[in-house]
């Protein structure tokens, strides 16, 4: 099997190849990343040439997605821009890299009718109340509430669009919070670990009672692997974990953890148009492709506290 991965570099696609290569090592991965400011090309530091290649590259260039969909057997993309803080600022890259590049994507995959995986989020649904118990599954209604999900949204819609008009095997999942190893310093879990460590203020968002649904990312990898192996062409998957966390606790568990006082948590303005809480229904994953994940949310934070502690300064 050829695989064509996008957006390699970044947190969760250097884990899925490192992933795949060590279940997969007959197969091939090319990585096509165009580098962001997110990308480490250290996290993939020790594949070896011969299964794995990277190309330096966009995903909105038509060219040069069509010669890669072509050469390859299957698609999954992690490309995007990623920070809801940053497409606060400014979304122009979001729309040109989280909507055109999976329109560039979608062209050639309909024109050599590749299998397709895109990589969601849970955030296209919008906020749910942090005192009801329901949760998102593969009904509910897209919402999306800041120009980062707008564009994940944007982006799921073009691939039912296509197949539904081109009958092309594309699948979708939307999955929650991820933590673990080679997450961008500038994310929520990363930046508490360190500062913390650094004996650094920790910023916590109004008053840190926000609830995101979180997953171990090598949890997220095996949900994709189960997807690709044998995900129904056609389907949305959510994936989550039910490990629903406010915010403040776990910034107070790691704290914990590291030894280091409540003294260092500094509450700071809460972003604008935050979203409550996030959590996912994913027994339709369960049920029909017989995935479970195999961390408890307190098994990755020790995995994630110890490989940040050891690896990053
Ligand atoms: N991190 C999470 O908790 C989470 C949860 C659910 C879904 N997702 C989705 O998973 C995917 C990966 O997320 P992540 O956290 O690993 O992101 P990340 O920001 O760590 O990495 C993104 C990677 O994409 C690359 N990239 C950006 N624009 C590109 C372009 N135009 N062409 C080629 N490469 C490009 C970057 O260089 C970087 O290597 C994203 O699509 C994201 O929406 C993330």
């Amino acid at each position: 099997m050829k695989l064509l991965v996008t957006g390699g570099c970044g947190f969760i696609g250097a884990n899925f190849i490192r992933y795949w290569l060590e279940k997969y090592p007959q197969d091939n991965i090319t990585n096509l990343d165009k580098l962001t400011y997110a990308a480490n090309p250290e996290n993939l530091m020790g594949l070896k040439a011969e299964n794995y290649f990277m190309v330096s590259g966009d995903v909105s260039d038509s060219a040069l997605v069509d010669k890669l969909v072509s050469e390859n057997d299957m698609i999954i993309n992690f490309a995007a821009e990623t920070h809801v803080d940053n497409s606060i600022v400014s979304s122009r890259d979001f729309v040109v890299s989280n909507v055109l590049g999976v329109h560039s994507l979608l062209e050639a995959v309909r024109k050599y009718k590749k299998r397709f995986h895109q990589v969601s989020t849970d955030e296209v649904f919008g906020s749910l109340k942090l005192d009801e118990s329901e949760r998102f599954n593969e009904t509910t209604r897209y919402n999306p509430k800041n120009p980062y999900s707008a564009t994940k949204a944007c982006a799921d819609h073009l691939v039912n669009a296509y197949y539904n008009t081109y009958d092309i095997p594309v699948t979708i999942s939307n999955c929650g919070n991820n933590y673990g190893r080679y997450q961008n310093k500038e994310k929520f879990i990363p930046k508490v670990i360190l500062n913390a460590l650094n004996d650094v203020p920790i910023p916590v968002y109004g008053s840190g009672i926000n609830i995101r649904d979180w997953i171990y990312v090598e949890d997220h990898c095996s949900a994709l692997e189960s997807i690709l192996i044998k995900g129904k062409v056609g389907e949305t998957y959510m994936i989550g974990t039910g490990y629903e966390k406010r915010n403040i606790d776990i910034v107070k568990e790691i704290l914990k953890r590291l030894g280091k006082p409540e003294s260092l948590i500094q509450f700071v303005r809460d972003r604008p148009g935050h979203d409550l809480r996030y959590a996912t229904d994913a027994s339709k994953i369960r049920r029909e492709l017989g995935w479970t994940p195999s961390y408890t949310f307190e098994q990755g934070l020790d995995q994630t506290i110890k490989w940040y502690r050891n690896t990053v300064k």
